[in-house]
């Protein structure tokens, strides 16, 4: 397979064993049978075309996220916008070492280093080649030092990282992409010392009607046979509250940004649909799913059936 861009013009070659004409009809099968086994989309470029496309909000296309769109489409950089929000409830210090689960290509972990007063970073991602991706690019701005992304399951993060020094974790738009979420929380307290913090966001359900029509699409359609998912995470928002407490975190708040990520990323990206329907490398199946995706969000959000969500709470030990 061909590997994605980097952006100062370099490619990468992730995806080395076959070269793109070889494969073309390999892929055409196997995009189907993987959508369909809905589990390996990260892994096709076409994947981050088709979402860059339709939501490349700025300069960098190194997010993979709705956006916080703060000032409404005039919002310059709403990923960057999420990734600031998100990591500023972590009030982080100099000396933090700071967890981020589910870290993408990198680009967050590069904002928060740029923004936040943090010793060192630590990304852990089930792809990897995302992050090959986002280590090559750590090693391009020389921030390899203090940036590390791994392949690691969130399920592990107390066997392998806890003696790493972690004082704050961080999980941006990934919660719903984590199927064992309670494994992760409560690794995350084992993991995290006294006053240690954790700050999450992702989308959520606000209503449990399991018949509806929505929940019908989400969990059927959306979520078993066009993402990543091996099942419906899109969980109800108050899940999380009581997972933190149950766990034993405190100080636990959370925030409903619904209206300042759907709307206006609903907007922006029905524009661009007429570009990504130009676009001849993107298969048929991808496009349709990247339009599908967008009108279910704006038709679910519309019918109050999701929000989006931050939480974020401490680790105080009685
Ligand atoms: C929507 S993307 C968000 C990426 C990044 N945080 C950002 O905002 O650009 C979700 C990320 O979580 C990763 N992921 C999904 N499930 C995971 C798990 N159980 N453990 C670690 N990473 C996971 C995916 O590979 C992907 O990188």
């Amino acid at each position: 397979m061909k590997a994605y861009i980097v952006k100062s013009g370099k490619e990468i070659d992730l995806f080395d064993e076959y070269s793109y004409k070889k494969e073309i009809l390999f892929k055409k099968f196997s995009s189907i049978f993987e959508l369909l086994r809905g589990a390996l989309i990260y892994d096709f470029k076409e994947f981050y075309e088709a979402k860059k496309i339709l939501m490349r909000y700025d300069d960098s296309d190194n997010y993979i996220n709705y956006g916080y769109w703060r000032d409404g489409e005039k919002t310059r950089s709403p990923s960057a916008s999420l990734v600031q929000y998100v990591a500023s409830k972590l009030e982080l210090e100099e000396d933090d070492i700071l967890l981020d689960v589910g870290s993408g290509l990198g680009q967050p972990d590069i904002d928060i280093i740029k923004t936040f007063p943090v010793k060192k970073i630590i990304g852990i991602n089930v792809c990897s080649k995302q992050v090959k991706y986002a280590n090559y690019r750590f090693r391009l701005l020389n921030l390899d030092n203090t940036i590390k992304h791994r392949v690691l399951h969130s399920d592990k993060i107390a066997d392998e990282l806890d003696a790493e020094g972690i004082s704050c974790i961080v999980s941006i738009e990934a919660i719903e992409e984590i199927s064992s979420i309670e494994n992760f929380i409560r690794n995350a307290f084992n993991i995290l010392p006294h006053n240690g913090r954790i700050s999450f966001c992702g989308v959520v359900r606000i209503k449990s009607d399991n018949l509806s029509f929505s929940r019908m699409l989400l969990g059927t359609f959306f979520r078993k046979i066009t993402t990543i998912l091996y099942g419906d995470h899109y969980r109800m928002l108050d899940i999380y509250g009581e997972l933190l407490e149950k766990h034993g975190f405190k100080n636990i708040h959370h925030e409903r940004i619904g209206r300042y990520v759907y709307p206006c990323l609903y907007r922006y990206a029905k524009k661009r649909l007429s570009i990504l329907k130009q676009n001849k490398n993107i298969p048929f199946i991808l496009k349709v799913f990247a339009f599908l995706q967008l009108h279910g969000i704006n038709f679910l959000f519309a019918w109050k059936q999701i929000e989006y969500v931050v939480y974020y709470a401490k680790k105080k030990e009685e």
